[in-house]
């Protein structure tokens, strides 16, 4: 039996050098709109978790005294330090690690971000709690994932299309999922804000297997015309596209 862990490996694994210079994980507008909400500090120390090729904490590095990335994945973290060489960022060191048990002591960052990774986790509540023992009080957590409408079907689809598309995906939180979690884990929210983009199926379906496929093609023909409709799923100069849901949450540490 292999865990969520043990696929994110394999899948990140095979994808590190594909993750340096995807256009949606470098995506430069959300990345300045994460800075935008947090105002970070010249003084400041982060912590971005889940980091992959270290998108999130180049863009903050800019901005904060010292920034931190932690991946899973050995791949992740060895195309992260190629890129820092790249970029100069002298203030940026990567870890290897599990957000479930951070090698860090309590209360060392003043801000912890995890972008487009949440939904990887097996145990959301474990990897809350643990960023909030390395974050200070009143110190910032930010975070962006794929998200998923509150609607019950459109939810199941999402989650049923994004396993199919990465095995290591655990599940897309909705909104108020996210309210809840945080707040149950020390957490006030301060700001929640979901968005989508229209982005094409092929984002998904690639690299899926031929049973997977087939199951993909499946879900998608049995959709109604108003969940078609909800799903944006039509052509765009003959290419197919849908609708993929992300939240961006700001909150404070109690
Ligand atoms: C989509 S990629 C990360 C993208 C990156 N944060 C960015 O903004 O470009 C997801 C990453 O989560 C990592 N990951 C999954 N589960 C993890 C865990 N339990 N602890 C740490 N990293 C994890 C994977 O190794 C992978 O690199």
């Amino acid at each position: 039996v292999t865990t969520p862990e043990d696929r994110a490996r394999r899948v990140f694994g095979e994808r590190a050098s594909f993750y340096s210079d995807s256009d949606c994980h470098r995506d430069p507008q959300v990345l300045a709109m994460m800075v935008e909400l947090v105002e970070p500090q010249r003084d400041w120390r982060m912590l971005d978790v889940a980091t992959g090729t270290g998108h999130t904490a180049f863009a903050f590095a800019g901005h904060v005294r010292f920034a931190a990335g932690l991946d899973l994945t050995p791949e992740m973290v060895r195309e992260a330090c190629r890129l820092r060489e790249r970029e100069g960022a002298d203030n940026v060191k990567f870890t290897l690690g599990d957000v479930r048990a951070l090698p860090f002591a309590p209360e060392v960052f003043d801000l912890v971000t995890a972008r487009r990774a949440p939904h990887h986790f097996s145990d959301i509540g474990g990897a809350l709690g643990e960023m909030r023992r390395v974050l200070r009080p009143g110190g910032r957590l930010l975070i962006d994932d794929r998200s998923v409408p509150e609607d019950d079907t459109i939810d199941a689809i999402m989650n049923e299309l994004d396993t199919l598309h990465d095995p290591s995906h655990v599940r897309q939180y909705r909104a108020s999922e996210w309210m809840h979690l945080l707040e149950a884990q020390g957490f006030n929210v301060d700001g929640i804000e979901p968005y989508y983009r229209h982005r094409p199926l092929t984002a998904l379906t690639e690299g899926m297997s031929a049973a997977g496929l087939e199951r993909a093609r499946e879900i998608l023909e049995a959709l109604t015309p108003a969940q078609r409709e909800q799903m944006a799923y039509t052509q765009v100069q003959g290419e197919w596209r849908l609708n993929h849901w992300y939240v961006t949450i700001a909150a404070t540490r109690t």
